[in-house]
C-alpha cells in the first residue's frame, strides 16, 4: 500500500494561478437522501437539527410515485426523499444501502455545459441536460455518477425565482423549531473502497477540475488498532471540497471498512456544516437529542493551549464550555477550528455529521485525528464491529 503522500499546503491560490477552470461552481446547491421514511426523517431534521420547511413534492402536488420533503438552514438545503410504490428503483437504493446520500446537487451558472465538459472528460452520464419551467420560471439540470451509487447533479436556477424546483410546491408548516445556526455545508466526504482512493482523486482531478490540496496518509491518520487514508479535493474556487478516504491495515478493523460493510459500498460518509458560535450550536443540538462522539480526554484540552501557541494563536472562546461540550480544537498556520462529530444519524453505522467553525484555519482538524478515532473505536467496539 502507497504511504507515501505530499506535504500539507494550503496555498489554493498558488496551485490554480493561470489554471482553466472549465467547470465553475458556485456553490453546493443540495443534499439530497434516499431515505426509508421522509416525513418522519424530516421530523428529525426540523426538531433536532434546526432546519426550516421550504418546499414539497409528493401526492399532493401530482408526483404519484415518491414524496420529497425540502428543508432549509441558512446556504443549506436538505431533500427527503421516500419512493411510494415497491417497483421505484429508490427501493433498491434504500434496501442496499440504508438511508444515505444520492445526490450531490452543485449550483452552476450553465448546466448543459457542466455537463458536457465532464461527461467528455469521461464522467458516466446519470441524468442528459433537461429544462423544468413552471410560472416561476426555468431550471436547467443534468448529472454525472460518482463514487458507488452516488451522484453529482448540475443546477442551473439563474432564470428560475421560485421556491426551490420547477415540481414542488412551496411548503407551509405549523411546527417551526428554531434554527441552530448551521451557515453552509464546508466539506461533504466520501469513503471509496481498498485502493480505490487515488483513482477517484484522479477523476475529480481529470472530469471536475479539482485540485488534490491536501493529504494524509495513514502514518498520521491511525491509532493503535485502526487506520485510513484521506486526500482533500477543492475546486478551483475552494468553495467546494470533497476529502476521500479508502481504509487502510491496522491491527482492527478501519472505520472505513465498516462504513462499506455497512453502506455495502462506497457513498458519503459525513457533511461538515459551518456555525458561526459552535458552543451556542452544539449545544442546542445537545438539548435536542443529538448525540455526539464521546468527549476527549482531560489531557487533551491541557495539551490546547500549548497546541495554539505553537502557532501563535490565542482561542477567543472559553475552554471550559469546549471541554463540557466535547468540541475539539485544532490550528494550523492561517489560524484554528472548532469541530466536534455526531453519532451516525441513523441505525446503520454510516452517514454522520460534523459541526465546524473556522477561526481562519483551512484545514480539517488533522491535529484531532487521534482523539477522534480513539472515540470511534470506543463506539465501534460497542458494536462488535472493530
Ligand atoms: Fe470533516
Amino acid at each position: 500500500m502507497a504511504k507515501e503522500v505530499k506535504s500539507v499546503n494550503y496555498g489554493l491560490e498558488k496551485i490554480f494561478e493561470g489554471a482553466q477552470d472549465f467547470l465553475p461552481l458556485l456553490g453546493t446547491d443540495y443534499v439530497e437522501l434516499y431515505v426509508g421514511n421522509a416525513k418522519q426523517s424530516a421530523h428529525f431534521y426540523k426538531t433536532a437539527f434546526g432546519f426550516h420547511s421550504l418546499a414539497y413534492a409528493g401526492l399532493e402536488t401530482g408526483v404519484k410515485d415518491r414524496v420529497s420533503y425540502v428543508l432549509v438552514q441558512d446556504k443549506i438545503r436538505l431533500v427527503l426523499t421516500t419512493p411510494l410504490n415497491s417497483i421505484s428503483p429508490i427501493n433498491d437504493h434504500i434496501v442496499k444501502h440504508g438511508d444515505g446520500v444520492k445526490v450531490v446537487a452543485l449550483w452552476v451558472e450553465d448546466a448543459k455545459s457542466a455537463y458536457e465538459e465532464t461527461t467528455k472528460r469521461g464522467a458516466k452520464s446519470y441524468l442528459e441536460p433537461v429544462v423544468e419551467k413552471d410560472e416561476y420560471g426555468e431550471v436547467v439540470k443534468a448529472g454525472i455518477h460518482t463514487y458507488g451509487e452516488t451522484v453529482h447533479m448540475f443546477i442551473e436556477r439563474k432564470n428560475y425565482n421560485g421556491t426551490f424546483l420547477p415540481g414542488y410546491e412551496k411548503w407551509e408548516s405549523d411546527y417551526n423549531p428554531s434554527s441552530v445556526g448551521l451557515k453552509y455545508i464546508d466539506h461533504m466526504v466520501g469513503n471509496v473502497g481498498w485502493g480505490e482512493m487515488n483513482q477517484w482523486v484522479q477523476w475529480y482531478e481529470d472530469v471536475m477540475g479539482f485540485e488534490n490540496f491536501l493529504s494524509f496518509d495513514d502514518k498520521q491518520i491511525h491509532t493503535e488498532y485502526s487506520a485510513l487514508m484521506s486526500k482533500v479535493m477543492s475546486n478551483g474556487n475552494g468553495r467546494i471540497k470533497f476529502p476521500i478516504n479508502e481504509p487502510a491495515e491496522g491491527k482492527k478493523k478501519s472505520q472505513i471498512e465498516e462504513y462499506l460493510d455497512f453502506y455495502e459500498g462506497p457513498g458519503v460518509q459525513h457533511i461538515a456544516v459551518a456555525t458561526d458560535n459552535i458552543i451556542s450550536t452544539v449545544s442546542q443540538l445537545r438539548q435536542r437529542g443529538i448525540e455526539f462522539l464521546s468527549t476527549p480526554p482531560e489531557e487533551y484540552y491541557k495539551a490546547v493551549p500549548v497546541r495554539l501557541e505553537e502557532f501563535d494563536h490565542k482561542l477567543r472562546e472559553d475552554i471550559e464550555p469546549l471541554k463540557t461540550l466535547g468540541i475539539m480544537i485544532d490550528a494550523d498556520e492561517e489560524g484554528y477550528l472548532l469541530q466536534i462529530f455526531t453519532k451516525p444519524v441513523q441505525d446503520r453505522p454510516t452517514l454522520f455529521f460534523e459541526i465546524i467553525q473556522r477561526m481562519g484555519a483551512r484545514g480539517f482538524g488533522a491535529g484531532n485525528f487521534k482523539a477522534l478515532f480513539e472515540s470511534i473505536e470506543r463506539e465501534q467496539s460497542n458494536r462488535g464491529t472493530l
